[in-house]
């Protein structure tokens, strides 16, 4: 019943155990990780597009190759994280509905556009970096399907912002113009990439609640401050700036600090108001229409098989 069941979750919670599926869990976790969860899947795949926009015009067929492997990864952390959030009983065409009808979140940072080559670097780099710092401490997350998950896909991010990095770099050592380049796509996703971590502390209504149940291990502010002491140090590989002239480590509170983000622009972007949304919406509804009939024919395939073993 509830009493024993709310106990033993409170137990394993305390042990800093996972809960896995069938065990009891209370309904706000429940509903706390459908909705993380699926919009973390929904990050991934709407966040192909972006990248997708330079598949057919990289400039080596190298470039094309690793471009089309990462792109290709972020499909599979997408069906990998549906199917966990799947495992807490919301079917996967609901949650695609949802993203489809624009009622899903998923990540502020896929809204911004790709105007250049280098954008491929800054994305790899900042967004991919910015997403493992995010995605390590979710491998340990309370929840076994979600934190099983991360290890792969944290594994495979690796790759992303490493190959990113490799990109600014070739820019950075090229011609003028490709350093001009490279620097102008810091620039512009510098401080999106650091809105990625969520509102600041004292305005992150889940945080609370989903830090007591070992969902989330720190933070948003702590692991913000954490990723701008790591590229403050890795940009300088570069020869290049970050687009922030107050970033300095606090001897005393032992944390990184930067200069004010633009938390109306994280609001409008949140609202639907940002550079893409509507785009990137009306792209993710148009491939799943475009896919209807390859569904139909699963189904109907499928049908047959089941009538033949009646
Ligand atoms: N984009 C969109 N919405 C965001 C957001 C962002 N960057 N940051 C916060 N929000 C939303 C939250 O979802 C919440 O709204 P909701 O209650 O309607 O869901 C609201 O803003 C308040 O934020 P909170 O801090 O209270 O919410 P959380 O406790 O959920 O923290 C989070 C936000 C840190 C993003 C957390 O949800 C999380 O860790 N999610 C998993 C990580 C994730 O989604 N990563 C996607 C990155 S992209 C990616 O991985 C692809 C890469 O491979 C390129």
């Amino acid at each position: 019943d509830d009493a024993a069941g709310q106990a033993a979750f409170d137990a394993i919670i305390a042990q800093d155990s996972r809960i896995e599926p069938r065990d009891w869990m209370p309904e706000g976790y429940r509903k706390t990780l459908v909705r993380q969860v699926s919009q973390h899947a929904h990050s991934e795949i709407i966040g192909m597009q972006p990248e997708a926009n330079w598949i057919t015009r990289a400039p080596s067929l190298k470039r094309k190759a690793i471009l089309m492997a990462k792109v290709q990864d972020e499909a599979g952390h997408g069906l990998y994280l549906y199917s966990a959030a799947e495992t807490l009983g919301t079917p996967r065409d609901k949650m695609t509905e949802d993203l489809i009808a624009g009622k899903a979140r998923y990540s502020s940072i896929f809204n911004y556009p790709t105007r250049t080559w280098a954008d491929m670097g800054a994305i790899g780099w900042l967004v991919d970096g910015a997403a493992i710092a995010n995605q390590v401490p979710l491998c340990r997350a309370s929840y076994g399907p979600y934190g099983r998950a991360m290890v792969r896909i944290c594994k495979e991010e690796s790759f992303h912002q490493r190959q990113g990095f490799e990109i600014l770099l070739e820019l950075a050592s090229g011609t003028e113009a490709q350093k001009q380049m490279a620097q102008d796509s810091i620039n512009r996703w510098y401080a999106p990439a650091l809105m990625m971590f969520g509102p600041p502390d004292d305005d992150s209504p889940n945080s609370r609640q989903s830090m007591a149940w070992n969902i989330k291990r720190f933070s948003n502010d702590e692991l913000r401050q954490r990723f701008v002491g790591m590229i403050y140090e890795q940009v300088k590989v570069l020869g290049l700036t970050l687009p922030d002239d107050q970033i300095r480590f606090n001897e005393e509170t032992g944390k990184w600090e930067h200069g004010p983000l633009d938390w109306n622009e994280f609001k409008e972007v949140l609202a639907g108001r940002g550079p893409c949304n509507a785009q990137r919406l009306a792209r993710r509804r148009e491939a799943h229409e475009d896919g209807a009939w390859v569904r139909e024919a699963a189904a109907a395939y499928a049908a047959k098989q089941a009538r033949k073993t009646e």
